[in-house]
């Protein structure tokens, strides 16, 4: 082989390994600490637990120190996520945060009921004008795929979404100001149908 190969070879080899290491420490502490109730990667079939995987940075670095100062508190925030945010460093949580962003996010796919499917989209595209629910998607993207401080809803699952939607009705998300607003337009029906939809995307 020539010399001009094997340059380019040792090219590759450094600019592979210099990218991994930006997810390495985050995928550490993801295999120590969290998959064993998020899934590897963020990914878990568990509707017990949230999808991290495609996650956007800045609003899963907000959520962490929303349970480390212990302002995110309904109760499967207490319960789960309090003692454990606690032993994390800015550091850790920017690491975790740069590992999920970047993590392929699994789709379900799981359509239960065609009927609320259809509903859902509906308010998720268009919102409900007459109620004043804007659009979902005007912030969290055509598939629910979010941006920025703006979650990640498309893929996520079914009783996860139908409970935070509920939670917005409280005060234990306080830096969720919007939502607040947004929920206040929204049945118990409208809700159901909205998780369904947003779960198989
Ligand atoms: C013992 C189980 C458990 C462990 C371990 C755990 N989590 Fe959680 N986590 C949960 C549960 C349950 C929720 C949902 C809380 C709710 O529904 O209010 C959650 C919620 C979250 C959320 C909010 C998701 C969103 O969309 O707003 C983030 C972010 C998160 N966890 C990250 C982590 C990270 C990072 C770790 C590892 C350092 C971790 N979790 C370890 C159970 C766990
Ligand atoms: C004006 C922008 C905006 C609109 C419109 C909006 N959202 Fe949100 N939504 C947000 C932001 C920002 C957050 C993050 C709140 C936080 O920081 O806790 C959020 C959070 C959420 C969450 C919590 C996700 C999680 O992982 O815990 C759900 C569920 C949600 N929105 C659903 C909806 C639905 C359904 C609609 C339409 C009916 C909607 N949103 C409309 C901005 C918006």
């Amino acid at each position: 082989m020539s010399n001009r190969i094997w340059l380019s070879l040792g090219l590759i080899g450094l600019i592979v390994t210099t990218s991994a290491f930006a997810t390495d420490v985050g995928s550490k502490l993801d295999r120590q600490l969290c998959s064993v109730c998020h899934g590897a990667g963020g990914t878990t079939s568990s509707e017990l637990f949230p999808q991290l995987a495609g996650q956007p940075a800045p609003y899963f670095i907000a959520q962490m120190k929303a349970f480390r100062d212990k302002s995110r508190s309904e109760e499967n925030a207490k319960r789960f996520m309090w003692g454990i945010s606690s032993r994390l460093t800015d550091d850790d949580i920017e690491q975790l945060a740069a590992f999920y962003e970047v993590q392929a996010p699994i789709h379900l796919g799981k359509i239960s009921d065609q009927v609320k499917y259809a509903q859902g989209k509906e308010i998720f595209t268009n919102g409900h004008p007459e109620k004043g629910v804007p659009p979902c998607m005007a912030c969290h993207g055509e598939k629910g795929e979010g941006k920025e401080a703006t979650p990640r809803l498309g893929g996520q699952h079914e009783a996860y979404l139908k409970r935070q939607l509920k939670v917005f009705y409280g005060n234990e998300r306080p830096a969720a100001t919007t939502m607040h607003e947004v929920v206040k337009g929204l049945s118990e029906n409208d809700i159901e149908a909205i998780a369904q939809y947003l779960q198989a995307q």
